[in-house]
């Protein structure tokens, strides 16, 4: 196949900053709910802009991860398709927003979460609802393993990182589940950053340089990890998975969607390939980017894109001319 042909089925190097636009737009549009109380209402706000603008960018999506099963999500649905049908042919992962309650209630590290890959090479594990998860960024890799206590990760991270493990700072979910994994953590001797929700920061705090966070650990959303996925991938920071049924009901409904819910799914098992594009945008302020604010005219938003083939991740701050987004405000 020609190169100019393969730009037909294959997500190019444009498509993520087509794509940032959709994730720009959720997050504008859940602004006016941020600390409002109403996280269904910031959803959906989210949720219909980010659909807008899905509709107009030249590709041919299949919602892999999405808002949930149609009957319950009229949009975004798992299975549903976007784009305009032209162009590459992709699965996506949409998390219009993730950390709807912490937007509900005004607080930091919400953002508006889109990843992509090419055709058929996203894992669906949503007929499992949770993840066990651990990221940590390149120096994990043949080092870390989900299957050793978490000290000896530690220990292990620290070394490779040539750190103390005393300076080591890993990120968990702050639940009750987890109080054994922080109680284990700190015996360690290592320090925590409990994150009240949205893991997918967290895990890419954990694999991205510049960050203190040195690994991101605990059961969180499947969705969640298979989008994280995508943007470790591009990070070339290493993570591992497995499904953590609640139940032997849901432990046999994961079994006969097909999935090996005992398995240590490596990041290859969650997303095939190397060709994964992740945009996110700040709704709140985060570690990772900024949350969207208003500047005179013009509202404000941060955001990042990052890709695997070329291992990048780019800032990108736009400038959004407030009168045209009038409408809603
Ligand atoms: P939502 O914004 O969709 O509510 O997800 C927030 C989140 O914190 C995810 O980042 C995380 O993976 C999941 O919820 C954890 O689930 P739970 O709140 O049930 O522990």
């Amino acid at each position: 196949m020609s190169n100019e042909a393969s730009l037909f089925h294959h997500p190019d190097r444009n498509l993520a900053l087509e794509l940032v636009r959709a994730t720009e737009a959720a997050a504008i549009r859940a602004v006016p709910w941020i600390g409002k109380g109403d996280k269904n209402a910031a959803d959906g706000a989210a949720v219909d802009a980010m659909r807008a603008f899905l509709s107009t960018v030249d590709f041919d999506g299949v919602i892999v991860i999405g808002e949930g099963e149609k009957d319950e999500a009229p949009m975004l649905f798992n299975g549903e398709r976007v784009g305009s049908g032209n162009g590459p042919a992709c699965d996506i992962a949409v998390d219009p927003i993730d950390g709807t309650s912490l937007t509900a209630a005004g607080r930091s590290h919400a953002l508006s979460v889109l990843a992509v890959s090419d055709r058929g090479t996203m894992l669906d594990a949503s007929s499992v609802f949770y993840m066990d998860k651990i990221v940590t960024g390149p120096a994990g890799h043949g080092v870390v393993d989900i299957r050793k206590p978490i000290g000896d990760n530690i220990r292990a991270l620290a070394a490779a990182l040539g750190k103390d493990v005393g300076d080591i700072l890993v990120a968990v979910l702050d639940r009750p589940r987890h109080e054994q994994l922080i109680a284990d953590i700190r015996a360690a001797g290592a320090g925590t950053r409990l994150i009240l929700d949205g893991d997918v920061a967290g895990g890419i705090n954990a694999a991205r340089s510049g960050s203190r966070i040195d690994m991101c650990v605990g059961i969180g959303g499947s969705p969640e990890g298979i989008t994280t996925a995508c943007a470790v991938k591009a990070l070339g920071g290493f993570m591992q998975g497995r499904l953590a049924p609640k139940d032997d009901a849901e432990r046999e409904r994961g079994i006969a969607a097909g999935l090996d819910v005992d398995a240590v799914l490596e990041i290859d098992d969650m997303v095939r390939g190397d060709n994964t594009f992740f945009v996110a945008t700040g709704v709140t302020d985060g570690a990772l980017v900024a949350g969207v604010k208003r500047e005179g005219d013009y509202i404000v938003t941060e955001s990042v894109v990052l890709r695997s083939k070329s291992g990048t991740l780019r800032r990108i701050q736009a400038e959004h001319l407030a009168s045209k987004w009038l409408d809603e405000d």
